[in-house]
Formats: C-alpha cells, structure tokens, sequence
C-alpha cells in the first residue's frame, strides 16, 4: 500500500494518520510541520542511529537505532497503517533507501507528501516515500523515484527523470529534460542546462552551473561545474 498526501487529500474525512519519522536532524523538523500542519498526521516517535542527538520535539520521544525501533514496534499498539518517512537530507540517498527498505520489511507504509504550496503538474509520475517541499514546481511528464526529496523553492522543468534516493536542495533548477540519477545531490541553488544526464551518486556542488554530463560519483563545483578533484 502507498501513502500519498497531496492537495486535495481530505483530512476530514479521513481518519489522522499515524507515523514515525526516521532522522532526528533539521530536516526532520521540516518534514513534521508538512505532515502534522497541512495532512492532520500524528507523529508517535523519531529514531535515529546517532545516539548523542536530542529529539527536536519536545513532544515526542527519540529512540535509537534498530533496537530502539524493534522494541518499541513490538509494544506498538495502534491501528495500521502506519506510515514513516525517512528525514535524512543532503546526500544520504543511499541511506534514505536503506532504512525504507528496513522499515517496509515491518509493514510500515512509506509517506509521500506534496506540500500544499507547490505547482505539480498533473501528469507527474511518483515514487514511494516522496517529498515535496514548500514553493516547489515540478513541470511536465516529470517523472520522480522512490524516497526522493524535491526541496524548498527548487525548479524540475519538463520531461525531468530523477531516479531513487535523489535530494534536490533548495533553490536548485533542473532545465527540460536533465535525467538525474539514483542517489545523486543536486546542491542548493545549482543549475543544470537542459538535456544532462547527472549519473548516480554523483554530487553538484552549491550554486554550480553544469553544462556537461557528470560522471558516476564525481564531485563538481562552480561555474561552469568542473570536477572538484581537478
Ligand atoms: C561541493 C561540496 C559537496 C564539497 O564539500 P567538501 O568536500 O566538504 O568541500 P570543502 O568544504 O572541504 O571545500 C573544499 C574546497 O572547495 C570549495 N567549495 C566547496 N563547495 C563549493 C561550492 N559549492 N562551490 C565552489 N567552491 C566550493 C571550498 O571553498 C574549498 O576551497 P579551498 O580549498 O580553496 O578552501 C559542498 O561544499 C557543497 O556544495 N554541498 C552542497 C550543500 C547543499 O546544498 N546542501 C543542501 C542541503 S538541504
């Protein structure tokens, strides 16, 4: 089963959905202001594999690691589905996908939601665990893989292919046609011209222009984007 909050979901006439999110870190805070303000959702607990970290709710409990998580589970006693996110930014692609893996062998159900303050072409294709943050526009025929985070303000134009675990930061603009790969990292405020391909893991640095393809796990940076290792 998928969870698919968008604009338009009914919240009064559904009942609160219940869910957890996995990441204890700035981007969980983000996540939770979505889902709780705008879907009506109830957050029950946040874990996290970094045992020195503090929740950020005062509210709601921070447990740790997958023992943390099973023991809890196992007492768990709410009415299903139950949903999750997992709320792991910059480049954790890898990670993001991991854990829903993880989290899905449970029977937790991934969450995708679209903040209400977006424009989302009707024709776009979505992954499971999907996020899609405030002031995002996301054009025609994109299509959007599983546990991929389109973030604030960022610009995906016509025809865009981003694969799995891919996290679009804020501000960054992909022109028509740019495939991005699995778990790449577009940096913040980074452009890329139309008909790229960005291959996967790679990284583009913050506020880069990219004018050629990028090679599987490379690092560029600057204007035009050139490898950083070069
Ligand atoms: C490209 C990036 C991944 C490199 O990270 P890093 O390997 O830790 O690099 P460092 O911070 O050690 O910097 C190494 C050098 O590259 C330069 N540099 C780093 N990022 C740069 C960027 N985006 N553009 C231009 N130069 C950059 C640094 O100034 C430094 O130069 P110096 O050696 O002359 O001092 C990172 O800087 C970046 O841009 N990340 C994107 C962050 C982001 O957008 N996050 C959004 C989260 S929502």
């Amino acid at each position: 089963m998928r969870i698919h909050l968008k604009p338009g979901f009914s919240t009064e006439s559904s009942p609160s959905l219940n869910y957890i999110i996995w990441g204890a870190k700035g981007h969980a805070m983000v996540v939770r202001d979505v889902l709780d303000n705008h879907y009506n959702c109830h957050l029950l607990a946040v874990f996290d594999n970094n045992t020195n970290l503090e929740s950020p709710y005062s509210d709601v409990p921070l447990l740790y690691l997958r023992e943390g998580f099973e023991e809890w589970f196992s007492s768990l006693n709410v009415p299903s589905p139950l949903g999750f996110v997992v709320a792991m930014g910059g480049a954790r692609g890898k990670d993001r996908l991991f854990t829903a893996e993880y989290l899905t062998s449970f029977g937790l159900q991934p969450v995708s939601f679209i903040h209400p303050w977006t424009s989302v072409c009707s024709n776009v294709v979505f992954g499971d665990g999907i996020q899609i943050m405030a002031g995002a526009c996301i054009s025609a025929k994109v299509n959007i893989g599983d546990q991929t985070i389109v973030n604030h303000m960022a610009n995906v134009d016509h025809e865009c292919i981003l694969g799995k675990g891919v996290h679009i930061a804020p501000g960054a603009t992909l022109a028509g046609c740019v495939t991005v790969q699995d778990r790449v990292m577009i940096g913040a405020g980074a452009t890329i011209l139309p008909n790229l391909t960005i291959e996967e893991d790679a990284i583009v640095g913050a506020g880069a222009v990219v004018t050629k393809d990028v090679d599987a796990g490379s690092v560029v940076i600057g204007v035009p984007a050139r490898r950083k290792d070069q």
